[in-house]
């Protein structure tokens, strides 16, 4: 597996806001090796003057909480004060590597068929209640050249896994565009053919979105995701080899998901050389087998954000739309906790409904709700797309242990 390349740092800011009074005397190593990250990130010109992680408050805090062999475990379940001070050291860390820049991506689902049958997800294939459609190439290009949003940098295509819609829509789509126009282009098309990753980075696609789910091959195997757990993580494994900007995820409040599932899912996620990670928090879909489970606790959700955001501070971290399904001001909630990447949904009304990952009735960010949460969160939009950001991060996998024990 190849070494992960994310700062350390912020990981150790985790610890230190979680740490013992007996741990206190390790803060002084913890402060060594940040202050070594610190003077190689200031070298760093693509983050210019926001790459220096300053790190001279850790150990400030570190009382703060009760001790805990993991502290992601704890930081998981921080509730009040402690909530308070985990969402403002991810919020911190983000502005430090990223300046008050929100990335501004336009998602475009354009067809809901799919061979896979994940338990949790809508359009899984036996979802016989679900009208199926693929777009019209002349509506997809109608809503890039009429409608696109200002503030768009990116444009995401996404579908159920549907190699038809990748071959005949998706593929002369990007040709087109990545000729036309000055735009980050990423896809979600699900696993497929080698030859197909392939074709897509040649027409110009540079950001692959490819999410895990869980990290616990039992669970993953349990929930019908698509193929299997290996399969997948060689798929990542491939597409970051040949060069794309691979963005991967967890479903946080899974059904009988335990914290050790969740804490091995992080840990594997950061092994894996990504340039991006979210957290959806699990909702029970309609029309599929899981649709009278409990929903996932947003607070716990967010504070997952938190985590991606202290382990892995150059990663884009997604606030995402079924955040606002749980709570209307949980995609302002998720940029306060660290996220930098908010979704413009773009797909023509008249099939919305029908791309029913958790249930018909979504809320659907549009360019003025996501601008508006931007701003309620303090920050601003970014003027660069979110492959370019990330293609320009070299690796600073060399520079300290990737290990999460404490020396
Ligand atoms: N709850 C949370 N996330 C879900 N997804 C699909 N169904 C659900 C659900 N019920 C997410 C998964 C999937 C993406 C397309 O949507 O992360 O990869």
């Amino acid at each position: 597996m190849d070494a992960p390349n994310q700062g350390v740092t912020s990981q150790q800011i985790g610890y230190a806001l979680f740490m013992s009074d007996d741990d206190l005397e390790r803060a002084a190593w913890f402060r060594r090796q940040a202050r070594a990250v610190r003077s190689e990130l200031r070298r760093i010109p693509a983050t210019g003057k926001n790459a220096d992680v300053s790190v001279d408050w850790v150990g400030k805090e570190e009382r703060f909480l009760p001790a805990e062999q993991d502290w992601r475990k704890s930081a998981l379940a921080a509730g009040g004060d402690a909530q308070a001070s985990l969402w403002a050291s991810a919020e911190r860390v983000r502005e430090e590597v990223f300046g008050k820049r929100i990335f501004v991506r336009g998602v475009i689902e354009v067809a809901n068929f799919c061979r896979q049958n994940c338990s949790y997800c809508g359009m899984r294939r036996e979802n016989g209640a679900l009208r199926r459609f693929r777009l019209a190439r002349e509506i997809v290009r109608r809503v890039i050249n009429e409608s696109l949003p200002p503030s768009v940098t990116d444009l995401n295509f996404q579908a159920g896994e549907d190699p038809v819609a990748l071959k005949e829509l998706v593929l002369p789509v990007i040709e087109e565009i990545a000729r036309e126009k000055r735009l980050g282009i990423s896809v979600c098309l699900g696993t497929v053919d080698h030859r197909l990753y392939d074709e897509l980075r040649r027409a110009g696609a540079r950001g692959y979105i490819i999410k895990l789910e869980t990290g616990d091959p039992e669970q993953y195997r349990l929930l019908q995701c698509p193929g299997t757990l290996e399969k997948r993580l060689e798929a990542i494994q491939y597409l970051v080899r040949t060069g794309w900007c691979v963005s991967s995820g967890l479903i946080l409040g899974l059904p009988n998901q335990t914290l050790n599932q969740v804490i091995a899912t992080l840990d594997l996620l950061r092994s894996l050389s990504l340039s991006g990670c979210s957290v959806s928090p699990f909702i029970p879909g309609e029309g599929t087998p899981l649709s009278s489970e409990k929903a996932a606790d947003l607070d716990q959700t967010l504070n997952a954000v938190a985590v991606l955001r202290l382990s892995s501070p150059r990663w884009i971290v997604p606030a995402v739309s079924a955040m606002n399904l749980c709570d209307s001001s949980g995609y302002v909630r998720a940029l306060r906790a660290g996220a930098n990447l908010a979704t413009i949904n773009l797909t023509p009304s008249e099939w919305r409904g029908d791309y029913q990952l958790y249930r018909r009735k979504r809320w659907i960010m549009t360019e003025e709700r996501v601008l508006r949460a931007i701003e309620q969160a303090g920050c601003e939009p970014s003027p660069e797309s979110w492959v370019a950001a990330s293609s320009s991060f070299p690796s600073l996998a060399s520079l300290l242990p990737a290990s999460r024990s404490l020396p």
